[in-house]
């Protein structure tokens, strides 16, 4: 159960659980800030895959067989836990194992976006949407011939709330709206937009990609009507993402792949599908890294989620004042007064993006450097790449002077 405490964290501790921290590069320690991107795995996430192979590896949902028994109730209480972790009181059948995020929007927008939207229909989303939900938007729009809208931004990089309360129209049939921004750190106000989906009769989808591996989150006092995130950026495996959907809604949602394992009868004329959430996992599934998922729930709920999101805002908040030390660094989102996620996503005057980040990378530390699959938003900006410290668990405060070091250094090299 989580701990429900913001005590510091034990950070050397947390670090022990990953020896890919203990990597070193011609004597220079690894500082892995690229966290958004994907996070490191623990020992007991990686021991649990090892687990499954060495003890019940087999095919899930078709086998009488002990091992395919072992697996499928694995498998299957890895939604339960998954369900718990975000608040779904449905249980499994509120909770979809997809590959990732992206799948999980897809699923939306093909299963739900297909039958449900048409011309005169309206997807509202925000100009800080991540390519998963606003590419995915645009094509079901572009197939469907309904209309996308975006909520702008502000000067400080949050949400513009009385454009969203005018965009938000009785022709809007789904509010798409990133959780927390992954290239801003904007920590939106996701119940609230929520509410005024509803009131319009539209439905509330929530990209939780940065969100639920950062802070607790709980899908129902937000009352998302779906809700979606990566296992790998939340020391989890590669390879699994959540689709949450209100069990009403799912039930009524036709299946978005067909095959094996999502149909309850089949005959040469038709088939009827299975149950939730089997329905939308047809094939052999992602079976060792679902279960892995619960053992990456179990890490963090260890620690507690309050003090995950505690750590993650003490250090944005030492990045942000570090580099806004320098006059030259641009720094894109809210103050940490405003409030923001564990991330800083910056410019430095004289230095590309990429360059930056190859330098830094000479010093050992790891940033992302690109458009974060945020390029409208780059746009909007008016910079073609920006480079990305992201945070979790086990960084440190030495960390983030490891990188102003290295920022500092490249600096001088461009000068
Ligand atoms: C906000 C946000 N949404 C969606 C995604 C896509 O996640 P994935 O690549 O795991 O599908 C990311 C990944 O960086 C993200 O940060």
């Amino acid at each position: 159960m989580s701990t429900q405490t913001t005590d510091p964290l034990d950070v050397e501790r947390i670090r022990q659980d990953f020896p890919i921290l203990q990597r070193q590069f011609d004597g220079t320690d690894l500082v892995y800030l690229d966290n958004a991107a994907t996070t490191q795995t623990p020992e007991p996430v990686v021991d649990c895959i090892v687990d499954y192979y060495h003890g019940y590896n087999a095919n899930v949902h078709r086998g009488i067989h002990t091992l395919s028994q072992e697996a499928s109730i694995a498998y299957e209480d890895a939604h339960d836990r998954v369900a718990e972790f975000i608040g779904a009181s449905g249980g499994r059948e509120e909770v979809v194992f997809t590959k990732n995020t992206t799948e999980s929007m897809n699923l939306v927008a093909y299963a739900w976006g297909l039958n449900e939207l048409g011309p005169g229909d309206e997807v509202v989303t925000t100009e800080m949407e991540h390519h998963a939900s606003l590419v995915t938007w645009q094509q079901v729009a572009k197939r469907t011939g309904a209309d996308i809208k975006f909520i702008p931004i502000d000067e400080s990089g949050q949400l513009d709330m009385a454009a969203a309360k005018e965009l938000i129209t009785d022709d809007t049939k789904m509010l798409s709206v990133v959780h927390v921004s992954n290239t801003l750190g904007t920590v939106n106000p996701v119940s609230e937009l929520a509410d005024i989906a509803h009131d319009h009769g539209a439905l509330a989808f929530v990209d939780g990609a940065q969100a639920v591996p950062t802070r607790p989150v709980d899908v129902e006092a937000i009352d998302a009507d779906f809700y979606a995130f990566s296992g790998h950026k939340m020391c989890g495996p590669t390879g699994v993402g959540v689709l949450y959907g209100k069990r009403h809604i799912l039930d009524e949602m036709e299946p978005y792949l067909y095959g094996g394992g999502m149909i309850k009868k089949v005959t040469f004329e038709e088939s009827k599908w299975n149950d939730l959430p089997w329905k939308f996992e047809p094939g052999t599934p992602n079976i060792s890294q679902g279960i892995a998922l619960e053992a990456a729930i179990d890490y963090l709920d260890d620690i507690g989620m309050e003090r995950v999101q505690a750590h993650e805002e003490m250090l944005a908040e030492y990045a942000y004042d570090r580099l806004s030390e320098h006059d030259d660094i641009e720094i894109y989102g809210p103050t940490p007064e405003q409030g923001r996620g564990g991330l800083v996503s910056f410019n430095i005057d004289s230095v590309h993006a990429h360059d930056l980040s190859s330098i830094v990378n000479d010093f050992g530390v790891a940033i992302r450097a690109g458009d974060h699959c945020t390029q409208p938003l780059h746009d909007k900006l008016g910079v073609a790449a920006s480079a990305r410290a992201s945070f979790y668990i086990y960084n440190t405060r030495e960390e983030i002077d490891a990188l102003v070091e290295a920022v500092d250094e490249a600096r001088q090299l461009f000068a």
